[in-house]
């Protein structure tokens, strides 16, 4: 387009880097260095909203007896974390017909039996059907083929447990413990439910993220040194410790100094009141981002990481190959 944009290039190339800080099993921090804001929120959009999870979709209910309606049932099993590789599975379209590879289905059946106290329906109570659905759509059996099993709403060419990624690794819910619905004596709840593939700008519910956010590198200056009483307001000033305080020399002086900047929330304590804004100063770095994903549970948050740029990288070649 004729933009010479080498040397922007050449100090992206130069100054990028990624520094994991925290990662453990459900979310990770880590910095962005050298990078421009635009670049950071679009990583940030894709995780919330481009990236695709399985959830449940379809609930057929076969009997609801609970005081939960049965929208609102369908609405709180959808957004239950599933714990199953989403790129393992396809997107299924309108036309399409649900099989293996587009559908995963789960039974659940609970009943509070009469004389007894209320019960918890809970998320780990929903089995999955590798085979697929057992609700049968016609108690008749056809008849070219007597033996054969009443036609169901979905039924799976192979069962989705003999495949090498689920054969130990079952797929249930993130969680064993979300409350779907109580029962009281009497009550029961019977009903399938099938998941399919999307994603988080369709519904929230797909959306492999609890959150994804970034806040810029807070930088704490000392305009000039912070000494003797004066310092140990200051220490007390600020609710995280950003601030410690040192000795100097062998006289018993004391100075503030600028300990945590990391830990700074930038709620401006620190220079309320009388002319503190001559001793302390608040700043951003603009180019390096302090970055957290925390993940629902489908698959751990460094690989929602590199899912999310590899998306982009998509959506970069695309940009590129429209231009030329
Ligand atoms: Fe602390 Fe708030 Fe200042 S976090 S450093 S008092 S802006």
């Amino acid at each position: 387009m004729g933009v010479d944009n080498s040397l922007q290039l050449e100090h992206f190339h130069d100054n990028f880097r990624l520094e994991v800080i925290r990662l453990n099993e459900d979310d990770m921090e880590f910095d962005m260095i050298g990078i421009d804001a635009a670049l950071a929120n679009a990583l940030r959009r894709i995780l919330i909203a481009e990236l695709p999870t399985m959830a449940i979709e379809k609930v057929l209910i076969a009997n609801n007896t609970s005081v939960i309606q049965d929208e609102v049932l369908a609405h709180r099993l959808g957004l239950i974390p599933l714990k199953v590789d989403p790129r393992m599975f396809e997107y299924m379209s309108e036309n399409d017909v649900p099989n293996e590879k587009n559908t995963i289905v789960f039974k659940l059946h609970s009943r509070c039996e009469r004389g007894s106290s209320r019960i918890k329906v809970l998320s780990n109570e929903l089995q999955w059907l590798p085979r697929g659905s057992e609700l049968a759509l016609s108690t008749e059996k056809p008849a070219v083929d007597p033996t054969s099993r009443p036609r169901t709403y979905t039924s799976f060419n192979c069962s989705q447990d003999s495949l090498p990624e689920f054969s130990n690794n079952p797929i249930g819910p993130k969680h064993a413990d979300i409350i779907i619905a109580k029962l009281g004596p009497g009550q029961e709840i019977e009903l399938e439910a099938h998941a399919v593939k999307g994603m988080g700008k369709t519904h929230a519910k797909w959306s492999p993220v609890a959150t994804a956010w970034y806040r810029m590198l807070p930088e704490v200056v000392l305009l000039q040194e912070v000494e003797g009483e004066k310092a140990e307001e200051l220490v007390k000033k600020c609710p995280v410790k950003v601030f410690d305080i040192e000795d100097i020399g062998k006289v018993g002086r004391k100075r503030a100094t600028v300990a945590r900047p990391r830990s700074c929330t930038l709620c401006r304590e620190c220079i309320r009141g009388d002319d503190w804004d001559k001793y302390v100063t608040l700043r951003r770095v603009k180019d390096h981002f302090i970055f957290t994903i925390e993940s629902t549970g489908a698959l751990p948050p460094e690989v929602l990481f590199t899912e999310a740029v590899k998306i982009l990288e998509g959506k970069c070649e695309r940009v590129i190959t429209e231009l030329s």
